[in-house]
């Protein structure tokens, strides 16, 4: 979907902006909002660039830089803290050999801290793009990554 499509599915409202820059971003390969997407954006919704990146930049949700197909949050608040979120965030740069804010050379994974999930229930939590994961302990995220990992390498066959 362009950004022209995705801005006249919001009927080019203002009010929709957070929407459309969500959908702008899923569309991209890179998981970011482009220079060149911001700047359609702008001309389409008749919103300065400078207010575009200004209320992109207040959600850590949104990326400016190139990311991974798949985006792994990792929940620092405290009661995930409490209940290992450390151990979780070394065993996936361990299996992954990327840092907090890397991205894998496949270009497949990202790995990023944010604060409470709001699924605390099952600290400690973790999401991959939309897709929410609890209880974790070393074993069971190894698994959810080579999940992931084998669904893509079948698609690409
Ligand atoms: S503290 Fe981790 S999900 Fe709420």
């Amino acid at each position: 979907m362009t950004v022209k499509d995705i801005v006249n599915k919001y009927k080019n409202k203002r009010e929709n902006l957070l929407l459309i820059l969500h959908e702008i971003q899923n569309c991209h390969p890179q998981n970011y909002l482009s220079k060149e997407d911001i700047e359609l954006l702008s001309k389409e919704i008749k919103i300065p660039v400078s207010d575009i990146v200004g209320t992109a930049s207040f959600y850590s949700m949104f990326s400016f830089t190139p990311r991974g197909k798949y985006i792994i949050r990792v929940c620092e608040s405290l009661p995930c803290h409490l209940l290992g979120a450390q151990t979780i965030f070394k065993a996936i740069e361990t299996k992954l050999g990327i840092k907090e804010g890397e991205t894998t050379k496949d270009g497949l994974f990202t790995l990023e801290g944010t604060s409470c999930l709001g699924i605390c229930s099952v600290a400690p939590a973790i999401m991959i793009n939309d897709e929410a994961y609890g209880n974790l302990d070393e074993e069971k995220i190894g698994k959810i990554l080579d999940q992931i990992r084998e669904k893509e390498s079948k698609n690409n066959d």
